[in-house]
């Protein structure tokens, strides 16, 4: 299966890894285009690097916009009707950052990020908010972990992308587990109860 990754900075770069790593085909872009070559030529040949954001699409079953939240809904404008009918994976912290390196959320307390998503996606876009529990660090070395996986949570509305990003999770080497519906995403957020967790199977279910 063919998967695109918009987007290849910290959190990208590791999800292509990992999932080339699990067998998957890539297709990849970047606002900066040598990033997402770099990306490619250190994967091999399960990875390509797409003209733009819309070519990234073409031929790919799902996508992973990873990328920073102030520049989503532009990338997903950017790219709406070819996300139609597929699965847009979402990773992204509704997080920014000043010159001082301090962090604000971009949204009001109590506001979910998923919906927020989700009310910029096209109608048909079927929305997973998955990837982005786990930093870039943590998400590596929790990959393929033995004998008992990690699990990665996930939340979304929709029971065909839960099964369809349930695919990918697996194939990224990790568990999936369903946290709930989309309104659920500030779970999945830095400082949500399920961020930065690495736990099993068991513990996971009962966490939920
Ligand atoms: N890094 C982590 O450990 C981590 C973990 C979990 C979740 N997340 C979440 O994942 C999101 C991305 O974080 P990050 O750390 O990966 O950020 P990042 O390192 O800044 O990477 C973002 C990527 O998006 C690209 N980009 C920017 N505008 C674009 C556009 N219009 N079209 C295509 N690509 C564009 C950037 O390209 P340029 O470099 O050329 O600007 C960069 O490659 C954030 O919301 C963050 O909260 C991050």
């Amino acid at each position: 299966m063919t998967t695109a990754i918009i987007g290849t900075g910290g959190i990208g770069s590791v999800i292509a890894r990992q999932l080339a790593s699990g067998g998957e085909t890539l297709r990849l872009s970047s606002a900066d285009i040598e990033s997402a070559r770099t990306l490619a030529a250190e994967i091999g040949r399960a990875a390509v690097v797409a003209v733009d954001n819309r070519d990234a699409l073409q031929g790919a079953d799902a996508v992973v916009l990873a990328l920073r939240f102030a520049v989503l809904k532009g990338v997903i404008d950017e790219i709406a009707d070819p996300l139609t009918g597929k699965l847009v994976v979402v990773p992204s912290n509704p997080l920014a950052s000043d010159a001082q390196g301090n962090v604000s959320r971009l949204l009001p307390k109590g506001q979910s990020s998923g919906e927020v998503v989700a009310g910029w996606l096209p109608a048909g876009a079927r929305l997973a908010m998955a990837f982005g529990t786990l930093s870039a660090d943590l998400f590596e070395s929790s990959s393929n972990r033995s004998p008992e996986p990690a699990v990665l949570f996930y939340v979304t509305g929709d029971d065909r992308a839960g099964e369809e990003v349930e695919r990918l999770i697996r194939t990224a080497g990790f568990e999936p587990a369903r946290a709930g519906g989309i309104e659920q995403s500030g779970r999945l957020e830095v400082g949500g109860d399920l961020h930065d967790l690495v736990v099993g199977p068991a513990e996971a279910r009962s966490l939920i």
